[in-house]
């Protein structure tokens, strides 16, 4: 509550870490699974340390699966942004196209009943983004938010539920939420598993890298940013959620070494907690993507380009909302470090 942080060894009752102020980590982000960077050592969160603490917290760090379907490519920013501004911590984030094979083993339970086929080719015709969400009663909360089933009863009953904002009709109803405790720890199991059958959907090619800073995501600007990049008519074709260790994070903003003054405060800010990195196409992607991102600096992007991303969601050199690819060539190059080369580590 103070913005402080404690650590102590469990085994030796030693104290490990002084109590000090460490306002980068806030209660929020600290649930079982969950990677807390302090002193740029990347903790994994693997248990609660006590019974008191289980009792107390377990509640508030429900975990639930939600999936953006086809239908809302466009309003996927939106919806993350909702999602932001809504209680939940996104734990986890990644785009993917499914196999019809892959849609039928999710929906399985559903095998056999008469939307079944219709319900499967749906969900693999296009993009859908499947997120790991955390909060209290998280799995209640998120089927509140979306509404009825229905799209129809949703605009009468419940509109300003978000399949009344942005459902279509019939199977395609915007998002999905889990049922239970079960299907929500299988559906992530699906999607963000070590054995996961989702393939990366990155194409590699007429693209550029954007990689949305730790910054963002813990002040929730993560939707309005994905928002921007689509209304400007890019078309985001991955998008995964990374925790880049020191050794990655400098490996990937190497060229800056030497150039930039502010090179290690960038590679550590990135280290620093959740990024989230997409693959970004259009005709010339990587300049017309460096203009919508604007100038380095977002002073300078304030005052001379103010309505680019880094004028409005920038904070310093470091923190300066996106890194996007500068050298036209490079473009493929850093989609592929995020989407083959870390997918293999
Ligand atoms: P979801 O699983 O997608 O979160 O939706 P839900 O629990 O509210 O609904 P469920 O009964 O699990 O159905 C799964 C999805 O199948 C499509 N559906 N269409 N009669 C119909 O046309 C019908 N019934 C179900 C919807 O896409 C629904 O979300
Ligand atoms: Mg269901």
């Amino acid at each position: 509550k103070d913005k402080t942080i404690e650590m102590v060894d469990l085994k030796t009752k030693k104290l490990f870490l002084k109590r000090c102020e460490y306002p980068s980590i806030q209660l929020n982000d600290l649930y079982i699974g969950a990677i807390a960077t302090v002193h740029s050592r990347q903790l994994k969160i693997v248990d609660y340390a006590d019974l008191f603490t289980r009792k107390h917290f377990e509640s508030s760090k429900e975990k639930t699966f939600a999936m953006i379907k086809p239908d809302c490519y466009q309003h996927i920013g939106k919806i993350i942004d909702i999602i932001e501004h809504s209680g939940f911590v996104i734990g986890n984030i990644r785009m993917a196209k499914m196999s019809l094979a892959n849609a039928e083993e999710f929906y399985a339970e559903h095998k056999g009943k008469p939307f079944f086929t219709n319900l499967t080719n749906f969900i693999c015709s296009d993009f859908v983004v499947g997120m790991e969400l955390v909060g209290e009663e998280a799995i209640a909360r998120w089927r509140k938010l979306i509404g009825p089933t229905n799209c129809e009863v949703a605009r009468k009953e419940a509109p300003n539920s978000i399949r009344a904002i942005f459902g279509t009709e019939g199977v395609k109803n915007a998002c999905h939420g889990s049922d239970s405790p079960g299907s929500a720890s299988r559906e992530i199991e699906f999607f963000f598993g070590e054995k996961t059958k989702l393939k990366p959907t990155a194409f590699l090619t007429n693209c550029t890298s954007c990689v949305i800073k730790p910054h963002i995501v813990m002040e929730a600007n993560v939707g309005k940013i994905v928002d921007k990049i689509l209304s400007e008519g890019f078309e985001i074709s991955a998008l995964q959620m990374f925790f880049l260790d020191k050794a990655t994070s400098e490996e990937f903003l190497e060229v800056y070494k030497n150039v930039l003054p502010e090179y290690s405060a960038m590679a550590s800010h990135l280290t620093s907690g959740p990024c989230v990195a997409l693959e970004v196409r259009q005709e010339n992607a990587v300049n017309s993507f460096r203009e919508v991102c604007g100038p380095h600096d977002p002073e300078i992007a304030r005052t001379l380009r103010p309505d680019t991303i880094r004028a409005k969601f920038g904070f310093d050199r470091v923190k300066n909302a996106v890194h996007c690819t500068d050298l036209e060539e490079d473009g493929p190059l850093e989609v592929e470090y995020f989407f083959t080369v870390l997918q293999q580590k």
